[in-house]
């Protein structure tokens, strides 16, 4: 989704804005620009495609200035061309904008019916005659701006320059995030720390419904009813080093390589290796009463949901009912006293995710949230924070956020079979030795199995479509290796549970669609086989993954991935990471843009 960024520097700020907005590109984005105030009047440049495109037009027409704004923007409400880039401006105000406003249409009516100029199809310009007329009116511009927000709705990150005032940004926020930074003589504003991670790691985040008025020397905040607010100010822990790509070619592939590192560093948090022991301290504390658990989530962190769903319901006998968040909020689910409302969530932005969160809020559960950024907005409004300690996640498809959830997740599964009494001490300690053993397994198999991954990405990049085929606890798997393709090759790829496949899927099969089976070594193992005996029945090509010896299946796969035997408890972590290494592979030799795929957002904080 759209990023903004705001610069008051001692120099000119053109370059340092674009590499401030190159930070902020993992998030998604089709177009980007940037505007300063120049000699005191606003300037700006813009460009359709990525920051390239801006960067070049820059060359040529270079933009002085030592105040700044940028953005990244994903097209919500008008076609992503140059037109529709922000920033938007008047020749008084300047503005960027991350979110919706809901009530544009009202406004852009009464504003050209004022005699207002529009100059684009966005939401966003409504925002900037709305300042302007009344700074039109003689107002100052702390006091446009407080006007203004109060006729905003919807949800949104602002940033805004004016025409004269060099040493003056406004920043607010509802909805969005929104992170100010402050160095010696400079200040900063951005949608995330990340971006501001080489300047300085002094980070105040705003609460909602604050604006902020900043220059180069004083941050003044205001709540939503206008009144002047203290917001501490932290030391973030995102280093430069946490967001470059080191010796990898793509953030995917550092992401995946940080996979055995991360969920040791997770796994650490939640569980006593040497005592073979949850840290039931570290989970919610009613997991002994809790009738049932309900989770939500979308894309990725969904499937960390239904691998979950068979933890709970096997190892702490718990039922779980778990739907994608744009679903759950507008089910109107009836909820019972007692139940535990679980959300998933790299960002902790995700809009639907978050309003799910509210609905159950206000149905009286208990709100816990696996979360990777712990300042995030569903952080901050659950009752029990999960953390994940994946770091920065840049890429655009998730890769050690979701192993790092699963982590988390089979963690709250062991605790809750523990406090209901479903596991003794001997099985809790089975069940972390499993857990523990899972990151040196991940790094052998990365390490030593890259070329059969190579070769089968330049056999499957030549693929229409391709089935992914799970049983069990590994058939959200299957559905996680589908949506990993989908998103960063444009291949079509569906996940199907193993058994359905005669249901349907079997019409699809023929010598040229490639079925990637997940078989692991449990008791459902010589279904699967079965299923796989079907497709080779038909001249499917068959890839076939599994932690069992390759030639119990009874005939001659296209391609065989061998994984280490793990126990069934933690084969969906282990085998997710195949499906990353399946999706990446695939993608370089397509040639995809594999960091930052063509229309897709890492953070999703519209519906
Ligand atoms: C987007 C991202 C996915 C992610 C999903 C949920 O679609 O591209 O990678 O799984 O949002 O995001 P969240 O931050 O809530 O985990």
């Amino acid at each position: 989704m759209c990023g903004i960024v705001g610069i008051l520097g001692q120099q000119d700020v053109s370059s340092q804005l674009v590499a401030t907005l190159r930070r902020l590109e993992y998030r998604g984005y089709d177009s980007a620009g940037i505007a300063t105030v120049q000699h005191g009047a606003l300037d700006r440049r813009r460009a359709q495609g990525k920051l390239t495109n801006l960067e070049a037009l820059l060359s040529t027409s270079p933009l002085e200035g030592r105040a700044g704004i940028g953005h990244t923007r994903w097209a919500t409400h008008g076609a992503p061309s140059e037109r529709n880039a922000h920033p938007h401006m008047t020749e008084r105000v300047s503005v960027v904008h991350n979110g919706i406003i809901e009530n544009y249409r009202e406004l852009r009516a009464e504003f050209t019916a004022l005699g207002c100029k529009f100059t684009s199809d966005t939401d966003t310009e409504v925002i900037v005659h709305l300042v302007s007329y009344q700074l039109d009116q003689g107002m100052a511009p702390i006091e446009a701006v407080a006007h203004a927000l109060k006729r905003l709705r919807g949800a949104f990150a602002l940033g805004m320059l004016f025409k004269g005032e060099d040493n003056l940004m406004i920043a607010a926020r509802r909805g969005s995030p929104l992170a100010i930074g402050h160095n010696a003589g400079e200040m900063y504003f951005g949608s995330d720390a990340i971006a501001l991670a080489p300047y300085t790691d002094t980070i105040t985040y705003l609460e909602d419904g604050d604006w902020a008025v900043l220059t180069r020397s004083s941050i003044e905040i205001f709540n939503e009813d206008g009144v002047k607010v203290e917001r501490k100010s932290q030391k973030s822990n995102i280093s430069a080093q946490h967001i470059e790509k080191g010796n990898h070619r793509h953030y995917m592939s550092k992401e995946i390589a940080e996979q055995p590192e991360v969920i040791s560093r997770t796994l650490a948090n939640y569980v006593d290796l040497n005592a073979g022991r949850v840290r039931l301290e570290r989970l919610p504390a009613n997991l002994d009463t809790i009738t049932r658990i309900t989770i939500s989530a979308c894309g990725t962190a969904h499937y960390a949901g239904q691998v979950a769903k068979y933890w709970f319901e096997q190892y702490a006998r718990l039922p779980v009912e778990i739907d994608v968040a744009s679903e759950f909020r507008y089910r109107e689910v009836p909820l019972e006293k007692n139940g535990l409302a679980l959300f998933i969530s790299q960002s902790g932005e995700t809009a639907d995710t978050l309003a799910c969160l509210r609905y159950c809020k206000q149905q009286g559960q208990r709100i816990a949230a696996v979360v990777n950024v712990p300042s995030s907005t569903i952080a901050r409004e659950s009752d029990d924070i999960l953390p994940t300690y994946a770091g920065p996640e840049i890429g655009v498809a998730s890769t050690k956020a979701f192993t790092c959830q699963l982590a988390v997740l089979a963690a709250l599964a062991i605790g809750a079979g523990r406090a209901r009494g479903v596991i003794d001490a001997d099985r809790e300690r089975e069940l972390i030795v499993a857990l523990a053993e899972l990151p040196r397994h991940i790094s052998t198999h990365i390490q030593q199995s890259g070329s059969a991954y190579e070769k089968i990405g330049s056999n499957l990049a030549s693929a229409r479509d391709v089935l992914y085929l799970g049983r069990g606890i590994t058939y959200p798997i299957a559905m996680e290796g589908a949506l990993k393709l989908k998103e960063i090759s444009y291949i079509h790829a569906e996940g199907y549970a193993a058994g359905e496949l005669k249901h349907g899927p079997i019409a699809l099969i023929d010598k040229n669609v490639p079925v990637i089976i997940l078989a692991p070594d449990d008791n459902l193992y010589d279904k699967t086989v079965s299923n796989l005996q079907e497709v080779a029945a038909r001249g499917g090509r068959i890839i076939l993954i599994s932690d069992a010896p390759a030639n119990r299946v009874g005939c001659e796969p296209e391609a065989v991935i061998s994984l280490p035997k793990v126990h069934p408890f933690t084969s969906p972590v282990m085998y997710a990471v195949p499906m990353q290494l399946i999706a990446y592979h695939t993608a370089v030799a397509i040639g995809t843009d594999v960091d930052q795929p063509r229309n897709l957002a890492k953070s999703v904080t519209v519906e």
